[in-house]
């Protein structure tokens, strides 16, 4: 469920028309529901009311710093991937009792800012970077939390580019390799093993993946108690799917209901790391058709936003719904919806039968809140998209769109290149 409706045919997010928005603030925009965010936050977070927990939101499907406040201002923590991701965390305020880092290449920099931020652990995914924290925590004078992230190897049965829980992905340690890995991270005096985590793919729509892991860590939980190792957090990591078509995942309650209920015999606070299922469908991309024409008989509609803007069709093959702004009944057609970028891979939609959209008109890309901005480039030398908030009947430019002169900042001519 999210809140963009149609009004008496005008497409609205809360109470606000999406062209009242376009009017002022031009395309292509991003354009996300305050509504819809907190509710998807707050089922989440209540269907794991009767166990401790954390939601950890993950910074990299959504990274605006208005975006991760509202989840900091319903108690959410975050997962992150780069120093870059934990700056704009403390930025939105986030508790770093509440913030835990994950990714295969954290920097020495990257490890320090963590550390010196206080963080509640590190999902580390090798014994060189096991060894690395440990260095760097003793020469700054602290005790880095630390769990593994565990490489379960089952499949999430999604798209391959996003899945990362099978054996030959680079992610984490495979299971196997883990209980050794912990007996050395157990004989390290600048750690502090605080948990087990996993993350084994992303838009998955079925339970029994996240239940197989589940099991696969449980085993390695008890064993390791068994062992003097106590652990005191399992991060389940995100991956929930969502609906962007026809997908049937499953609610988050059936989700929290199928892991509560296979967790029992472990007494640990659980982590997780939704991205898209919170911000996913709270979020679309508005654009302006620019011209539509045929080419040998094929039709195309050409519209100001690109594959710079949303690279999910072009990357994955992602399917998003694209819809008229301001509805009426017409003919309907089959055409590729393409932007301006000069590569053929910039589409938004291929082959897909649509209603004969006008010159001019506006057109909703949904499902858009999730590795939407996020992904997001100045390919072709494009100026970014802006973002915008709508709370109740009211709207906020939450971040500006950038200008050329944004483009080359940061560039120098070099004196001899004179003319
Ligand atoms: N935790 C970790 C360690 C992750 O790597 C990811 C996503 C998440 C949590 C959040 O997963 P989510 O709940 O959003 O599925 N760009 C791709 C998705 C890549 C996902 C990468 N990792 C896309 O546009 O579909």
């Amino acid at each position: 469920m999210n809140d963009f409706n149609y009004l008496s045919d005008h497409l609205s997010c809360e109470e606000v028309p999406v062209e009242t928005i376009a009017r002022e603030a031009g395309t292509p925009f991003y354009l996300y529901s305050h509504r819809t965010l907190r509710r998807h936050f707050r089922i989440f977070d209540s269907a794991f009311a009767e166990v401790p927990h954390i939601v950890c939101f993950a910074v990299k499907a959504n990274s605006n710093t208005a975006i991760l406040r509202i989840f900091v201002r319903e108690g959410g923590g975050v997962d992150l991937v780069s120093g870059g991701e934990l700056y704009r965390a403390l930025k939105a305020g986030v508790d770093p009792g509440k913030i835990v880092y994950s990714g295969v290449g954290k920097r020495e920099d990257e490890i320090d800012f963590a550390l010196r931020t206080g963080i509640l652990m590190f999902n580390v995914e090798s014994d060189q970077e096991l060894e690395k924290i440990n260095t760097r925590a003793q020469i700054l004078g602290v005790r880095a939390g630390i769990g593994l992230r565990v490489n379960p190897d089952v499949d999430p049965q999604t798209h391959p580019h996003i899945s990362t829980g099978l054996r030959e992905n680079k992610f984490g340690i495979n299971i196997e390799a883990s209980l050794t890995a912990y007996r050395r991270a157990a004989g390290l005096k600048h750690l502090d093993i605080k948990g087990v985590s996993c993350h084994i793919g992303s838009q998955v729509t079925k339970l029994s993946p996240f239940i197989d892991a589940l099991a696969r860590l449980k085993e390695l939980i008890l064993q390791l108690r068994k062992e003097g190792i106590a652990i005191r957090y399992l991060d389940l990591g995100g991956g929930l799917g969502i609906t962007y078509d026809r997908e049937t995942p499953p609610h988050p309650s059936e989700y929290a209901r199928a892991i509560i209920d296979a967790a029992r015999e472990i007494d640990c606070t659980f982590i997780f790391e939704p991205g898209r299922v919170i911000v996913g469908n709270a979020g679309i991309l508005v654009t302006r058709v620019l011209y539509t024409k045929e080419n040998e008989g094929k039709r195309f509609i050409i519209v100001d936003a690109g594959m710079n803007d949303l690279v999910r069709p072009s990357l994955y093959g992602s399917f998003h719904h694209i819809q008229p702004v301001i509805r009426r009944k017409r003919e309907e057609i089959v055409a590729d919806v393409v932007g301006p970028i000069c590569e053929s891979g910039d589409f938004l939609a291929k082959g897909r039968k649509l209603p004969a959209f006008e010159q001019g008109e506006l057109l909703a890309v949904m499902s858009a809140g999730a590795y939407g901005f996020s992904m997001s480039s100045n390919y072709n030398s494009r100026p970014r998209a802006p973002e915008i908030l709508v709370r109740d009947d009211r709207w906020y430019v939450i971040r500006k769109r950038e200008t050329w002169e944004d483009l080359d900042r940061g560039e120098e001519i070099p004196e001899w290149m004179d003319i």
